[in-house]
């Protein structure tokens, strides 16, 4: 038996590997589960997940972060399926959430608003209103201008809204420059020259019930010394406005813990636990963090299986079904996802490839390996650490259709989303009354035009 690396593994697959993905007798197993298997009965592509993973993470950390006292609140963006949603939910994490949509996915999935944080840059109104309207935890403020619509909305309802003001300590994450959050000139948070200001003035604000501080610098971080200097800028924060007489009982530390892409070592969790604790535990705050990649990314694969071969200059592409609108991460910050075929081949000879999707955009090409088996039509492969940031950002670009999500669990699985339909597509648009009906739009709709 070998694990993702190709490398011989000791011991069989008799139980749960940590990863929750391994390969026996040359077959791709999640948990209990041949992924070829259930290939066989969810058309490709989809997205398959391992919830024995995600378990194994959340407890990790939490484990990590009992010294801090520190509570999880995971970061729907980056999976927001119901499912996942509940799993989490049901070992004892919060939600954090960055849009009305979320937060009723957060609701569906039975989380209590009282465990709900709601980040984001840009809130409506409506979306404020629905939060206090359900009793959310916290708004964490983004602006002044938001704090104004915030005071509002929580007049008109008679009710005091729970916030604390996000702060931007400018700091360098030293991630993917579409992913850092925390430099003076990001669209995100409160300049930290200007927060104790705005802190003094919302403290006086009968609408509203000021707790404290967040931050967030980024996602995908992988050194953790921006951590420190972030947190330490925090703490100093905490204690100027303390020395003003003013009140902080919460720190929102946001999340942004990276992984590894190609299954090697990722950022050491404890010495992240050990940071918080350090530099934050002596003020005597209730700490939140707010993960999403770290639990959820290596828990999921996307399922593709590849169409044609064809030589494209001095490279073989395998085109597979799959592409840039199912994973847009390659396209959009030159992520590179491990290619973990379904089934090994005896033949250990091993090709180059570049793998590209359907879409037409030259930009829809997933990376050049140049270490897989040989592949041909029909051939089954997956991408793995695509749990995070994967069917949550897909689109229907190309007028494709959402794919299927998968959950595993031991040695069930079960269809936790549905492909779209070209129906559920088509079934959003109108027609203008000026415009006359072609006769192949009728053809259309008496054939019923099902998924090709
Ligand atoms: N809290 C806030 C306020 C955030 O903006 C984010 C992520 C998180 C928590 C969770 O960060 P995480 O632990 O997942 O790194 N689409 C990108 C990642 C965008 C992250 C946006 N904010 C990607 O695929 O790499």
């Amino acid at each position: 038996m070998t694990n993702h690396n190709g490398q011989e593994q000791a011991t069989p697959l008799t139980a749960l590997q940590p990863d929750g993905f391994a390969y026996l007798n040359g077959e791709l197993f999640v948990e209990g589960l041949s992924v070829d298997k259930i290939a066989d009965k969810v058309p490709t592509p989809f997205y398959c997940y391992s919830a024995a993973t995600i378990r194994n993470a959340y407890t990790l950390l939490a484990d990590k972060l009992k010294p801090s006292g520190a509570s999880i609140c995971f970061a729907v963006k980056a999976n927001s399926n119901i499912s996942v949603l509940r799993l989490l939910s049901g070992l004892g994490s919060g939600m954090d959430i960055v849009s009305g949509g979320e937060l009723e996915r957060a609701l569906t999935a039975g989380v209590s608003p009282s465990k709900i944080v709601f980040s984001g840059v840009g809130k409506t109104r409506a979306e404020i209103a629905r939060a206090l309207g359900v009793g959310i935890h916290q708004i964490n403020v983004e602006s002044a201008a938001e704090l104004d619509v915030i005071r509002d909305v929580a007049r008109n309802f008679g009710c005091r809204a729970p916030i604390v003001l996000r702060v931007n300590p400018d700091v360098d994450a030293r991630t993917h420059a579409k992913i850092s959050t925390g430099k003076k000139g990001d669209k995100f948070g409160i300049s930290i020259e200007s927060i104790t200001d705005l802190y003094a003035s919302a403290a006086e604000a009968p609408e509203l019930d000021l707790q404290g501080l967040a931050v967030h610098i980024g996602s995908q971080l992988l050194n953790l010394s921006p951590y420190q200097a972030a947190y330490g800028r925090l703490a100093t924060v905490v204690k100027e406005l303390r020395s003003n007489g003013l009140a902080v009982r919460r720190l929102d530390l946001g999340g942004g813990l990276g992984i590894s892409y190609d299954f090697g070592l990722g950022p050491d969790v404890s010495e992240y636990a050990d940071i918080i604790t350090e530099s934050l535990s002596g003020l005597r705050c209730e700490l939140t963090v707010e993960p999403g990649r770290w639990l959820v990314g290596p828990a999921g694969i996307l399922v593709t299986e590849v169409l044609y071969l064809k030589k494209t200059g001095d490279i073989v592409t395998a085109v597979v079904d799959a592409a840039m609108n199912d994973l847009i991460r390659p396209s959009l910050y030159g992520a590179v996802h491990p290619v973990l075929p379904l089934r090994s081949s005896d033949d250990r000879s091993t090709c180059a490839y570049q793998l590209a999707g359907p879409v037409c955009e030259t930009s829809d090409v997933f990376g050049s390996y140049g270490n897989l088996p040989p592949l041909q039509s029909g051939a089954r492969i997956s991408f793995g650490c695509a749990g995070a940031y994967g069917a949550s950002m897909a689109s229907s670009y190309n007028s494709r259709d959402l794919v299927a999500e998968v959950l595993v669990d031991v040695d069930r699985f079960r269809l936790i989303r549905r492909r779209q339909t070209i129906d559920d597509l088509l079934g959003l648009e109108t027609s203008t009354p000026w415009q006359t009906t072609q006769p192949n739009a009728e053809a259309a709709n008496t054939v019923g035009m099902g998924r090709i």
